[in-house]
């Protein structure tokens, strides 16, 4: 039986940071249109997402700028939230898991399960910061990763190869608080026993689903089922999220992947709430297809644990598909918060205000479907001069001036159908199985071609027809050729509303579909003989699409330019720590603080200024090599601390009898290391 509900979910983004492309391409763009899609087929849908509060990542970041985690989730979940709605992402819900309801729902699903006996409890060692006094879960350890040697692997994830561990299997682990090497330390915490599962979710993937996952997906899910499935801990010690509810749990929050998944859940009640519906059809019923979008690091949790636990729980469906994509790049590399290598999508907007639909369609006919793939700002310009410029809007902008002119914007009575015309329309009508069968497929990048394709079709016809020409001798011929295309322009209105949300609004006001008896659906382009009938008068044209110079495109590589730039000056390498002295060498050091009282640049060199210093006790030459940083006017009254029984040395013929003590800022700047900088922070001496 065909489905006629979909739960539809996408994956909640953590909330600590805005989204940029990547966000876009990967999960969201797809999602909208498969959402919006199966709308124009009339089906029941609920399609859910929210902001993923919990976890690690935000507590750190709320560390780094002093301010509460609560704090930073209300900051980018207001931000995110807003581009998502600029974007036209139309979720029926955007919730979060900061929401009273999540915490009752997440909590009451882990309460089941434990009262089910579905949990292991367990008393382990895990990492645990002395210093900080806190056990290291997830993100707080950074080491070694054990599959592929990335160095900078986190304890849940290595970002470098996907894997996912526990924070105990990496080598040479760190506190990503302290920088300390932690200890051991016991704690109790619940598994979820993935080995007991292993026989069904075998059966349910390998065999259920061998032949309509992508192939990415299966392959996933097959390498960490052949790998051996064990059992993962579901609670954290940590004082950020969701409170462990049962006994022994004080001070120990739900692993934020348990609860996160659950936000599915929690959110689709939140919304039957404010709809006046019922919430578990969308969870419960067998005939309701759910569907998770997600990117492929996200794949073992919404394939396998997910599952897991709603299966644990016993009376919830499970994920119909899983159509995971893989990562898009930018300029050749990979797209990174930190490096700030990433196209924001709340700074594309303020640069492109119009542009919404651009940037969803260069996404998508460039998708990283079956590969990671790469943007580029010129095959983005591409994208849009060339295909929605040259050929959607060009094809759109003749039919209705040419409407406008020949008929005052009155749809024309055809009149009889050349071999030609009846060829297009039997193309046209063609379109919407085409399209949809992409589209149901998954294959977005696809359907977007498909679209350019009967964009396509309405331009070469005109192309062929030359009704601007015909007009001087056959107007009767042109109220036909009219006739057709406007037939393409209203199937175009309908079918690019998935894609192109934004443009498929403009263009149905400039048709005045709305004043159609008749609507106009999907579906009914293949049906009804006509869309747009004779004597429907449209509006006046407007352009859809404006072209994207070259100078916008050099605005962007520049701002990039500027980042790569700003990583390469702050990968500047730190000097490593010397070796060890005693404190009885330390002491050895006679340190006084001087002033300088005379300073006269060494001859014919560039680093040398010769000082004379009052010491407190005697007056001495000193040469120190700061030359290129001060120069003599600069440097003479100043306070400076200087080591002074440094056994003297000949530079240049002169006797220096000990050394000034300088440091470096963070940007390489020489600074003294003087009372008068009290008011500077110094990262370590330097001898100059
Ligand atoms: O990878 C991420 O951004 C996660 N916050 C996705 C969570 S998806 C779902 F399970 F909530
Ligand atoms: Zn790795």
């Amino acid at each position: 039986m065909m489905s006629k509900r979909y739960t539809i979910t996408a994956a909640l983004p953590y909330t600590n940071g805005p989204i940029h492309i990547g966000h876009l391409a990967g999960v969201y763009v797809p999602a909208d249109i498969y959402a919006r899609y199966q709308r124009l087929q009339g089906k029941d849908v609920a399609f859910i997402c929210g902001s993923d509060e919990h976890g690690v990542p935000i507590t750190i970041k709320a560390k780094k700028e002093g301010v509460t985690p609560q704090d930073i989730v209300d900051k980018y979940h207001a931000i995110i939230k807003q581009s998502f709605l600029d974007f036209g992402i139309s979720f029926d819900n955007y919730s979060r898991t900061t929401a009273k309801i999540h915490h009752d729902t997440a909590s009451d699903f882990f309460k089941t399960l434990y009262d089910k006996g579905e949990f292991v409890e367990e008393v382990t060692e895990q990492l645990y910061d002395a210093e900080a006094n806190q056990f290291l879960a997830d993100r707080f350890v950074i080491g070694t990763c054990p599959k592929c040697g990335n160095e900078e692997s986190y304890g849940d994830q290595c970002e470098n190869c996907g894997t996912s561990h526990n924070a105990t299997d990496l080598i040479n682990p760190k506190s990503a608080i302290t920088g300390a090497t932690p200890t051991l330390k016991e704690t109790k915490h619940w598994f979820l026993p993935l080995d007991k599962h292993e026989a069904f979710l075998k059966e349910w993937i390998l065999v259920g689903h061998k032949k309509d996952w992508k192939s990415n997906v299966y392959g996933q899910c097959k390498s960490w089922i052949d790998d051996g499935l064990r059992p993962r801990a579901v609670t954290r010690d940590l004082d950020w999220g969701i409170p462990v509810p049962v006994e022994g749990g004080e001070g120990k929050v739900l692993y934020v992947w348990f609860d996160a998944p659950i936000g599915y859940i929690s959110a689709t009640k939140e919304w039957a709430e404010r709809e006046g519906k019922d919430w578990e059809p969308y969870w419960k019923d067998e005939n309701t297809k759910l569907l998770h979008f997600i990117g492929k690091d996200n794949i073992v949790f919404h394939c396998i644990i997910f599952p897991a636990m709603l299966k644990a729980e016993g009376s919830y469906i499970l994920p119909n598909n899983v159509p995971a994509n893989e990562f898009l790049n930018l300029e050749g590399n990979k797209l990174s918060t930190s490096k700030n290598w990433a196209v924001w999508l709340h700074e594309y907007l303020q640069e492109f205000p119009d542009k919404q639909d651009v940037l969803r369609y260069a996404l998508t006919a460039n998708a990283p479907e079956t590969k990671d793939n790469d943007f580029t700002w010129k095959d983005f310009q591409a994208r849009n001069n060339n295909e929605l410029v040259a050929i959607f809007g060009n094809f759109i902008n003749r039919v209705v001036v040419l409407t406008n002119k020949y008929y005052e914007g009155v749809v024309p009575q055809p009149n009889e159908f050349s071999a030609i015309d009846e060829e297009t329309l039997a193309t046209l009508k063609a379109f919407p199985a085409v399209i949809a069968s992409s589209i149901e497929r998954y294959r977005f990048r696809e359907a977007s071609q498909e679209l350019m394709n009967l964009a396509r079709l309405g331009n070469k016809y005109l192309a062929d027809e030359e009704p601007w020409k015909v007009i001087k001798e056959d107007d009767a011929r042109v109220q036909t050729i009219m006739y057709v295309a406007l037939q393409i322009a209203s199937a175009l209105a309908i079918l690019s509303e998935p894609f192109l949300p934004f443009t498929s609004k403009k263009l149905k006001d400039i048709l005045c579909h709305s004043e159609l008896v008749e609507a106009s659906t999907w579906n009914s382009i293949s049906e009804v003989l006509e869309l747009l009938p004779a004597n429907h008068t449209i509006g006046k044209a407007e352009l859809l699409f404006t072209k994207i110079e070259d100078k916008d495109v050099q605005f962007q590589l520049d701002k990039l330019e500027a980042s790569k730039k700003a990583n390469e000056a702050a990968k500047k390498k730190v000097e490593p720590q010397k070796d060890e002295i005693t404190f009885d060498d330390f002491s050895k050091l006679d340190i006084r603080v001087g002033t300088i009282l005379e300073a006269t640049k060494m001859p014919k060199t560039k680093k040398l200024l010769v000082l004379k210093v009052d010491t407190g006790f005697d007056t001495r030459t000193i040469v120190s090599g700061i030359a290129e940083s001060f120069s003599p006017e600069e440097v003479i009254g100043k306070k400076v601390t200087v080591l002074v029984n440094l056994a003297p040395r000949v530079l240049r013929g002169v006797e220096s009898q000990g050394m000034i003590l300088m440091t470096e800022d963070e940007s390489g700047n020489l600074m003294f290391v003087s009372p008068d900088e009290h008011d500077k922070v110094s990262n370590g001496l330097s001898i100059s």
